[in-house]
């Protein structure tokens, strides 16, 4: 079974494929042999590990494929399934997968039955629905794939986040946003509407060159969870947040770039409609922004967003459309605007 040839096959938001080809293009060693809207396939290589760092992927899954490897045929020829586990545990700590769980239509049947009896004596791991080694044998088009996540924890999922602020933003969002603004020419960032601190973790995390990174929010809970992640990131001697309202202008100095995640498909208070919040905080960038600044904002509301730029001196220089699956697996359509002056 040695001539099988894996794969890696790499997960990502809809909309962000130039964000990760950029990525990984600065890896000669990463040759990528198909894509897709939210995925790629890439030819193996041995150092594979490496991807554990990249920012911009959801996750890695190390894969083989062939029209024949349905479940019975995986049954009658484990080790096609052990190779793959043998290879991600050598690319792990040794005692980093403790349980596993195989995901497969027809999970209660007797070829899948087999096949978790093999993983279980083999590999010593217990079958657990909350598993660290993610294993799935799925059909796509005519061809069965058979794939292990190389990490417990898909890597979107920050060690940072002390937990999940509801409309906190996909961290690798907030990367290909912060990755969008030039931020290694910039020295001073400024973070409206910063909820949990997704944005200003992921921009002091990889550009040590800023030196000033402030967040606002109105919400003391949201403050205090970003206080939390921040610590938990090691960058609080890094990263100020503090709590002002965008309707009461708040005086924080002038920025090279200012970033906001708007608040969008949530009730704000009656007098203060979503148009009128995005008005406001146009106009307060336009105050806020160095002349060659980047304005950078992710919202649903494409409409409301782009009429609020209609009277400012901001144009639109790059949109990025993305598709974000929720928890709910429903697609939300979301945007990225890049704005210069
Ligand atoms: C979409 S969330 C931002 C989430 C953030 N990017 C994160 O990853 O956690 C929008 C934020 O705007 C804040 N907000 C809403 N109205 C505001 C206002 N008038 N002034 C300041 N912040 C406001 C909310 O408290 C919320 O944290």
């Amino acid at each position: 079974m040695n001539n099988i040839e894996k794969e890696i096959k790499i997960h990502f938001v809809n909309g962000l494929i130039e964000i990760v080809l950029d990525e990984i293009s600065k890896y000669p060693e990463i040759i990528v042999t198909e894509k897709g809207t939210d995925f790629l396939y890439i030819k193996f290589f041995e150092n594979f590990g490496i991807m554990k760092n990249f920012r911009s992927i959801l996750k890695v899954v190390l894969v083989v494929r062939d029209p024949k490897f349905n479940p019975l045929y995986i049954s009658n020829h484990k080790s096609i399934l052990g190779d793959l586990i043998k290879d991600v545990i050598d690319n792990s700590n040794k005692s980093y997968f403790k349980n596993f769980k195989i995901t497969c239509a027809g999970s209660d049947s007797k070829e899948i039955s087999e096949i978790n009896e093999y993983v279980k004596e083999t590999f010593k791991l217990t079958k657990s629905e909350e598993a660290d080694a993610k294993i799935h044998i799925i059909k796509i088009d005519e061809v069965w794939e058979i794939g292990l996540q190389i990490t417990a924890r898909p890597l979107s999922v920050r060690d940072y986040k002390v937990r999940n602020m509801s409309g906190a933003m996909d961290p690798t969002v907030a990367f290909a946003m912060n990755y969008l603004c030039n931020l290694e020419n910039a020295k001073n960032y400024l973070n409206a509407f910063s909820g949990s601190g997704t944005l200003l973790i992921e921009a002091g995390q990889r550009f040590s060159n800023l030196e000033k990174l402030i967040g606002f929010d109105n919400e003391k809970e949201h403050l205090s969870l970003s206080i939390q992640n921040i610590k938990k990131a090691g960058l609080i001697e890094k990263i100020q947040v503090k709590e002002f309202d965008i309707f009461d202008n708040p005086e924080l100095g002038s920025f090279d770039v200012i970033v906001a995640d708007l608040p969008f498909g949530m009730v704000i208070s009656k007098d203060k409609d979503l148009e009128n919040l995005y008005k406001t905080f146009v106009q307060y960038s336009e105050n806020h922004l160095n002349s060659d600044g980047t304005l950078a904002v992710y919202t649903t509301e494409f409409d409301t967003f782009e009429n609020a730029l209609t009277d400012s001196r901001f144009k639109i220089i790059k949109k990025l459309k993305l598709k974000i699956v929720t928890t709910q697996e429903l697609y939300l359509n979301t945007c990225i605007f890049i704005c210069k002056m």
